[in-house]
């Protein structure tokens, strides 16, 4: 799905549709921006950025009328934390929720230290669904980073004086906050099997909505937030990004370890991830674990459509 995003004259974003209604000239290819509003570039119809109206066919004969289906689709979008965030409602709704803004961005306490970026071959539940999968801390992130992200190769023995130790839980927020859910997770480092305190980590991560997370970390030397956001490109592939915001007593070096360390754990799972099959219904047994990835699932799926089609796969056959 392509899309046209352009800021007005009056500093604000928006995002249309890109195809001229008239006769399909791209707007985002050569249009041009006059005030609020985005002519195109093939016969210079104009659109209005707030609804997507034509307010302009500069060649129509005087005393007529601009058609009212001469529109191109604009779609809700708002500007936080530095970022642009489009509302997509497979049903057209309108938004029920917004994101909280993080003042420590916004005014200017906190750095901006870079970001990774990953696509990735997996059902978009997968991702958010790690955050109250406990059992997989101690399996997939329990070998020290330095072990590397092969999944087949990190318990090598040579590293395994070294660990990483989770504890965590997960709980969704009650309403008027239902779509955040809460992970908290702390993290310890043990060395020949004494606590080395220097990496210990407490984390808070909101999960809001089904692709956005703010997880907030405290550490020995300040505190920070990674901004995440899944996106999906296509059926089964999803853009998973991470930015690191730090306070001012982090100097700029140890940011970028934060981000490579945490880079290398999500590299851990996404070789879990672009495996896996998506299991729509898991074999759980007994256990506050897998309760908690149950919990999770009934959690998410408010964020489904309940008319559109689910994803359909036909296992065990070269059709898809
Ligand atoms: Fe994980």
């Amino acid at each position: 799905m392509e899309l046209v995003i352009y800021r007005g004259e009056n500093g604000r974003p928006y995002v249309l549709d890109p195809y001229c209604p008239h006769n399909g000239g791209h707007l985002g290819v050569g249009g041009r921006v006059v005030g609020n509003c985005l002519e195109c570039p093939f016969h210079a119809w104009t659109f209005r950025g707030e609804d997507g109206k034509c307010v302009n066919i500069p060649y129509m004969e005087t005393g007529s009328k601009i058609p009212s289906n001469a529109r191109v689709r604009s779609h809700i979008v708002t500007e936080l934390n530095g970022w642009i965030y489009l509302w997509h409602h497979a049903e057209g709704l309108e938004p029920t929720w917004s994101l909280p803004e993080v003042e420590e961005i916004t005014c200017g306490q906190w750095t901006y230290r870079g970001r990774t970026e990953h696509h990735i071959n997996c059902h978009i539940e997968e991702i958010p669904e790690n955050g109250a999968d406990l059992v997989h801390l101690g399996q997939v992130h329990g070998p020290i980073f330095a072990a590397g992200v092969d999944l087949r190769t990190m318990w090598s023995t040579f590293w395994s004086f070294a660990q990483h130790q989770w504890s965590a839980g997960w709980e969704p927020c009650p309403e008027p906050d239902g779509h955040i859910g809460v992970v908290k997770l702390k993290h310890a480092v043990a060395l020949f099997g004494r606590m080395f305190p220097g990496l210990d980590l407490d984390v808070t991560a909101k999960q809001i909505g089904p692709g956005v997370v703010y997880l907030y970390f405290n550490s020995a030397l300040g505190t920070g937030v990674y901004l995440q956001h899944v996106t999906p490109m296509g059926p089964l592939l999803q853009r998973l990004t991470h930015n690191i915001y730090v306070s001012p007593y982090i100097p700029a070096p140890v940011a970028k370890f934060y981000m490579l360390g945490e880079a290398l754990m999500v590299e851990r799972d996404i070789m879990i991830w672009n495996n896996k099959q998506y299991v729509r219904r898991p074999l759980y047994v007994a256990s506050k674990e897998d309760k908690l990835v149950k919990k999770h699932r009934d959690w998410y799926s408010q964020f489904y459509s309940k008319v559109d089609k689910p994803l359909l796969r036909k296992d065990n056959t070269l059709d898809f």
